[in-house]
């Protein structure tokens, strides 16, 4: 647990000037990291030959092939080195620039321990380089590793400590032609409870034959009827957030939330869960549905915090909840930032960016009551493909005093330098097709007392002359 406005010690901040000219300096460090795998292709190793069996086949079993196998979501497999050689070139394009695995978040700079990191280390991405670059030989046969098993799509991962789910709700299924546009999939669900009941555990799965072929992420977002939760948990006037908002997201590679002890989301009767299907086309026609599984806590066992699935927007809240200025003029690019002061002190989880086509880049910050800033995460590589969710580890969670205030700041690219835009020459604004824009960050927070605060502090031993009130 870390927490802010004291010496936190466990790692080092870079507060970072953000802007135009940021996307320049970006360019020169890229072009640095090209030179430090150089150097590294030079120094001590040198001699030593890279090969697929003995270098390159762990580390794809780590990092890669859990999406890179038949029936899995990527394009092509990465198994075996028949399969990998054709693709050596892309491959080595690929991790040199971050695309893949898809982890898009700068390493250079704030929070950097992640419950679910996928990303490469700069050492792998190094050994990767040497071994395309030597001609990516094969190396001997027995120097490969045991192949990987991989989890059965069909069962639940959570039923191994948890057992079998208490609720099992399902999303209407779609039949994803074989060719097409992306489509986005979005049908309700009712959840049937009579009372209240607080959620300890979520888990997602597609259901279908081959449907996590097609299905690239999977969203249960709760909808409930509750009291604004704006005036009594943040204090700005433009801080928006969507009620309970989502229960879980699924994507390969992810498949489960389980809150910390003493924390969990309620379920009110009446609510619904409004799925949104992310299904691309694989050349064959697959019908596909997920399903969400619900573990409860016991009656009586109700954990003391609730956490809240909130939007954190770049920009301010005009005319309602759903009209977010944005104004992004053709061929431009702009820069929104939006303020959410919390009135109690809290617990961030997660940083989950959230923008369309134009989308390029997401920073969020912490002001904290002693006027200092605290850069917690910056995607700087934002990919509309890929809603990546950067969940941050138990010891690196930001603990916040009332008062910070969370400032999320939005890069859109309307130019034609940005390969996902469908057209440059268009003016875009806030709104729900892809083709329109958003800029929001989904954020896990959980609340605490005062005192509850307090004993975090006491835990890490600082000074609480620095807590605010
Ligand atoms: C979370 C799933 C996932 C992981 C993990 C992943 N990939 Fe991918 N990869 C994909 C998908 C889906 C695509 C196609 C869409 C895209 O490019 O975004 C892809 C595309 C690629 C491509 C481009 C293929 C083409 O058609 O040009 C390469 C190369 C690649 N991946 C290599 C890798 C390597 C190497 C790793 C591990 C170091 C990796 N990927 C990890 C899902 C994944």
């Amino acid at each position: 647990m870390l927490i802010f406005g004291f010496r936190a010690g466990c790692f080092r901040f870079r507060v970072r000037r953000f802007g135009f000219q940021g996307w320049r300096g970006l360019a020169t460090s890229l072009s640095l990291v090209g030179m430090a795998f150089a150097s590294s292709a030079f120094g001590a190793e040198l001699g030593k030959p890279v090969t697929f069996a003995k270098d390159i086949a762990p580390i794809f079993q780590e990092k890669c092939q859990e999406c890179h196998r038949t029936g899995s979501m990527a394009p092509m497999s990465l198994l075996t080195y028949e399969e990998t050689r054709p693709w050596a070139k892309a491959i080595k394009a690929k991790v040199v620039s971050r695309a893949m695995p898809p982890w898009h978040l700068d390493k250079t700079v704030g929070i950097q321990k992640f419950a679910n990191d996928s990303s490469l280390s700069d050492e792998q991405i190094a050994t990767i380089v040497r071994w395309v670059d030597s001609g990516a030989p094969m190396g001997d046969p027995k120097d490969l590793p045991a192949a990987k098993q991989f989890p059965d799509f069909k069962d639940w991962q959570l039923a191994k400590t948890l057992g079998q789910p208490d609720l099992v709700i399902e999303s209407e299924p779609y039949t994803m032609p074989a060719h097409g546009q992306d489509v986005w999939w979005k049908p309700y669900a009712t959840v049937p409870i009579t009372e209240p009941r607080w959620v300890r555990a979520v888990e997602i799965r597609p259901i279908g034959k081959n449907a996590q072929r097609v299905v690239h992420h999977s969203i249960a977002r709760l909808q409930q009827d509750e009291p604004d939760l704006r005036t009594s948990l943040l204090t700005a006037a433009d801080a928006n957030n969507s009620g309970p908002g989502m229960l879980m997201e699924w994507a390969i590679g992810k498949s489960y939330d389980q809150y910390e002890p003493g924390t969990g989301k309620l379920l009110l009767p009446g609510s619904r869960i409004w799925w949104e299907l992310h299904l691309h086309a694989v050349g064959e026609e697959i019908t596909a549905q997920t399903q969400l599984a619900i573990y409860f806590y016991p009656k009586g066992q109700e954990p003391k915090n609730r956490t809240y699935l909130l939007s954190f927007t770049a920009g301010s809240y005009v005319g309602g909840e759903h009209e977010q200025t944005l104004d992004i003029p053709p061929n431009g690019i702009t820069e929104t930032q939006g303020y959410h002061v919390l009135r109690h002190p809290a617990k961030l989880s997660n940083f989950q960016p959230h923008m369309h086509l134009r989308g390029k880049a997401m920073a969020m910050e912490a002001i904290l009551p002693d006027g200092s800033i605290q850069l917690l995460s910056y995607v700087d590589r934002f990919n509309f493909n890929w809603m990546t969710n950067y969940i941050y580890a138990e010891d690196a969670v930001p603990v916040l005093p009332a008062g910070t205030v969370i400032h999320i700041t939005a890069w859109h690219d309307n130019t034609a330098n940005n390969p996902n835009n469908p057209d440059p020459t268009q003016w875009v604004g806030w709104g729900e097709r892809t083709v329109d824009e958003m800029a929001h960050a989904w954020v896990n927070v959980t609340f605490l007392s005062d005192d509850e605060y307090q004993t975090y502090v006491a835990k890490k031993g600082a000074s609480v002359a620095q807590a605010s009130k």
